[in-house]
């Protein structure tokens, strides 16, 4: 499993992020009983991890555009291609102490992403692939599951939070699919779960309202581990349009039948 000198840099990033954001979170679990909780604390840590991935990518890649959770986007002198960051996928767990989160980086070359990395600190888990490469998990080949019917899958979601609009059309999607499925599983970070459907432990993810940041590195993972990716609404684009349906190929179209209503 020889990487490029892209991906190469990608993961070397991801984990010095990873490994600062793995120190404050043992900082979180002891402000959960502070008066003020760690709230500040938190946004701290995502923009200072942000800051480091933005300096190594730039020092590695000065041409290349960026565009981060927490800064936004910052164009390059090469216009084809951009690194897609989110410093901290699945802040609300860390904020909570719950050890599910990761730092997820892409690549996007000429509108495609070519290559993206999905780093939990915690477990060590190092879900990387590049365009016809593969995925991997740290040095272990990925592949999405083999499940053929619908009865024996468990598919993950995003249950919109804080008044958000798509609520009433994720319960209708829950109402469809609870009956035919083993189960539904809310872990609370988008690109872990697309990495889990790419290392075949989801047979496969849904939500909508999500950012580029949350899923462009998953996208490029489930693909290489043979899984489909499409946009919920067909012909739209995924990472604009933040609501995507992904699977193992024998599930994807009763699945997605099922979801797009
Ligand atoms: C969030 C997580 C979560 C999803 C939210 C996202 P963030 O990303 O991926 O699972 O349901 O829609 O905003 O804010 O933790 O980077």
């Amino acid at each position: 499993m020889a990487g490029s000198a892209n991906l190469n840099v990608m993961m070397k990033t991801a984990r010095k992020a990873g490994r600062a954001l793995l120190k404050d979170f043992t900082e979180v679990e002891n402000l959960q009983v502070s008066a003020k909780g760690p709230g500040d604390f938190v946004s701290r840590a995502d923009r200072q991890a942000e800051k480091t991935i933005r300096d190594e990518l730039m020092a590695a890649r000065p041409t290349y555009g960026f565009l981060g959770e927490e800064d936004g986007e910052k164009p390059g002198e090469d216009p084809t291609r951009r690194w897609i960051v989110d410093p901290l996928d699945g802040t609300t767990n860390f904020l909570h102490g719950l050890p599910h989160w990761a730092v997820s980086i892409a690549l996007e070359h000429k509108g495609q992403i070519v290559a993206g990395v999905i780093y939990d600190p915690v477990k060590d888990e190092m879900f990387h692939a590049e365009k016809g490469g593969g995925a991997w998990l740290n040095e272990s080949r990925l592949r999405v599951s083999g499940r053929r019917t619908m009865i024996e899958c468990i598919f993950a979601t995003g249950l919109p939070f804080g008044g958000r609009s798509d609520l009433p059309a994720t319960l209708q999607d829950l109402a469809r699919l609870m009956p035919v499925c083993a189960g539904v599983r809310r872990f609370g970070a988008a690109a872990l779960d697309l990495a889990y459907v790419a290392a075949g432990r989801y047979d496969g993810f849904w939500e909508r309202g999500l950012h580029a940041w949350d899923i462009a590195a998953g996208v490029v993972i489930v693909r290489e581990a043979g899984g489909f990716v499409e946009p919920l609404t067909e012909g739209a684009d995924i990472l604009e349009s933040g609501a995507l349906v992904c699977a193992n190929e024998p599930i994807f179209p009763s699945f997605a039948k099922i979801i797009r209503g």
